[in-house]
């Protein structure tokens, strides 16, 4: 049995497999993740293997409580307390200096680690029951996108993990937001789930990120390509003139275009950026589905969820 249900006895046998050193995909309120215990290496190199992930790209540890979490950390400046205890359980990952538990095959080699406390209680239960941090970047493979559903994870990962639970679609839809801090101010390193203004509220004005990153990605993650569906993608203004056809996709914002395309997704006909964020993947999954060679993209509003939004929309036409 390779997919159950993400209740009680589910949860059970996830644990059970995670302190064997084995693989799970399971439900958070972002996206599903591809979990193993996070002080494994063994367990960890896995998810590299199981994604296609290349080795210089960092995970994810998720905790339970603040408390644990804050454990796997050496070092936690001020305004990063008042980010934990405001929003975690959440979509926010710290990404700080690391604690000398935490294995180099989660950091990459790096001094900081990225953690974070999920808000899904079936992810809660399950690290819980694991008695340890897990592991866990998106049940996606390499490049491609995210996973919002189990049956998203069965598509890309099929028998990779030992286990798939699952929980039904996401409520975010949109992989946690990532901070760090330079010189007392927090940086974002990539935009997500949680907006940079309610951030900015409780840890003042975010910095650019600092000279020793130029050049780099913001996160060893980040690449410019990413979150790929395999049809190209083209971001236009919303309404505006394309080409429609049957070899063309519509991902509309708020109302449906007015030519004949192969398949139209509308994200949010009330123009709610919560709802579109909720939808995004699962839309372009379907759009993906259909076949057509181009997607059309409209262009959402760059505030709040909105900046995720457009910028995994740039990733995925880059
Ligand atoms: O919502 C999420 O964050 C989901 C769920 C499963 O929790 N996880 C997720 O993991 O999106 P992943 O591995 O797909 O993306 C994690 C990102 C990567 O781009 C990685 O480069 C970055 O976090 N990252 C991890 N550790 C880092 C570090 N020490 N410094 C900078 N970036 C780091
Ligand atoms: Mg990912």
């Amino acid at each position: 049995m390779k997919i159950l249900k993400a209740g009680a006895a589910g949860i059970r046998k996830a644990a059970a497999l995670i302190r064997g050193g084995g693989v799970v995909a399971f439900p958070t309120e972002t996206v599903y993740g591809l979990g193993a215990d996070g002080l494994d290496p063994a367990a960890c190199a896995r998810l590299f293997e199981i994604k296609g992930r290349p080795r210089f790209d960092p995970l994810i540890l998720h905790e339970c409580t603040a408390a644990r979490a804050r454990k796997l950390f050496s070092r936690v400046p001020g305004p990063a307390l008042k980010l934990m205890r405001k929003f975690w359980p959440g979509p926010l990952t710290l990404v700080l200096p690391k604690a000398r538990s935490v294995p180099d095959i989660v950091t990459a080699g790096l001094p900081t680690v990225a953690v974070r406390v999920p808000a899904d209680p079936r992810a809660l239960a399950l690290i819980k029951a694991a008695g340890r941090p897990i592991a866990a970047p998106s049940a996606n493979s390499f490049g491609r996108l995210s996973p919002t559903t189990a049956a998203h994870v069965w598509k890309q990962l099929g028998g990779g993990p030992d286990l798939i639970l699952d929980g039904g679609g996401t409520r975010i839809g949109l992989e946690s937001t990532i901070i760090t801090f330079e010189g007392g101010r927090p940086v974002l390193l990539r935009a997500g789930g949680l907006p940079l203004e309610e951030i900015e509220k409780i840890a003042g004005p975010a910095a650019a990120p600092g000279k020793a990153r130029k050049g780099r990605p913001p996160a060893p993650g980040c690449l410019k390509k990413h979150y790929a569906p395999s049809a190209g993608l083209r971001i236009i203004a919303p309404g505006g003139k394309v080409k429609a056809g049957a070899g063309a996709a519509y991902l509309a914002f708020s109302k449906k275009p007015s030519g004949k395309f192969r398949a139209v997704e509308v994200l949010s006909r009330a123009g709610n950026l919560r709802e579109a964020a909720a939808r995004l993947f699962s839309a372009l999954h379907r759009l993906e589905r259909s076949g057509a060679a181009v997607i059309y993209a409209e262009r959402v509003p760059a505030k709040g969820l909105g900046r995720a939004i457009m910028d995994r929309l740039r990733r995925a036409s880059a």
